[in-house]
């Protein structure tokens, strides 16, 4: 997967994306990150990225130019054998569809993302309008830029990906991947300042194992996020034991 981030702070990108799994991925050309600098594109000699808002008011608001050529550059650079399918081109803002690992999902399937990074008050209206073809926001407050929100999107993407984790089942157990929290994990030692772990995952019994976790997920999910059920995919046994528990 290639992925482009438009940015206004490039440099932020950098610690991230060169260790853990991203270190991993980019060494094992599973995926290509390049950042692009929104300033690289202005203009004038002050390499001004943003403006006054039409109408007054606080802040400033960043101007369409800079990131729509930024952006039609990275589409210059794709060979013309892959230009048959759509191009996802995120906005990262607030007012986006909420960030879920079913989105995350979504966005896996893709060979190439484009993640616009806004700022300041805000991005002018025409590049959600006429750029962007979708627009996604990590949760109900406020960043100071697209940036973190924009590592959060990738890192959940790239964890997907057949061959980025360790095993291919690392990523299938997960909290939220069958719309359930995970159940608790435990290494050794067993016994630690005398707290125990759970007598049946000492026991090898494979089939209580996996009883017991699917039981375990259910009661947290319940515990913690009781609306998460409602859109869970059951298997029947689970929604036996959901009707059990309550
Ligand atoms: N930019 C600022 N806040 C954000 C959020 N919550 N999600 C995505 N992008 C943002």
């Amino acid at each position: 997967m290639q992925i482009d981030v438009v940015t206004l702070f490039p440099e932020m990108f950098q610690s991230p994306f060169s260790i853990g799994i991203f270190k991993r991925a980019i060494e094992h050309e599973l995926i290509s990150i390049n950042l692009h600098n929104i300033r690289d594109y202005a203009h004038d000699k002050h390499r001004t990225v943003d403006d006054y808002p039409y109408g007054g008011g606080a802040g400033m608001v960043l101007k369409p130019e800079p990131i729509f050529e930024a952006v039609e550059s990275i589409k210059s650079d794709i060979p013309q054998k892959q230009g048959g399918g759509v191009l996802p081109v995120i906005l990262l803002t607030p007012q986006g569809r909420p960030f879920s690992q079913q989105v995350a999902m979504e966005l896996a399937k893709y060979s190439h993302l484009v993640l616009i990074c806004g700022h300041y008050e805000g991005v002018d209206e025409r590049v959600r309008e006429y750029l962007a073809t979708d627009e996604i926001s990590i949760g109900d407050y406020v960043l100071s830029g697209g940036e973190l929100a924009a590592m959060v999107v990738v890192d959940a993407v790239v964890r997907l990906l057949p061959g980025v984790l360790g095993s291919e089942v690392s990523s299938a157990n997960d909290s939220h991947t069958h719309g359930l929290l995970e159940y608790p994990q435990y290494t050794r030692p067993a016994v630690y300042r005398g707290w125990s772990v759970p007598e049946v995952l000492l026991s090898g019994n494979h089939a209580q194992i996996a009883r017991w976790r699917s039981e375990q997920a259910i009661r947290r999910t319940m515990e913690r996020r009781p609306e998460l059920l409602d859109k869970a995919n059951l298997y029947s046994e689970e929604v036996q034991l959901v009707d059990r528990l309550k």
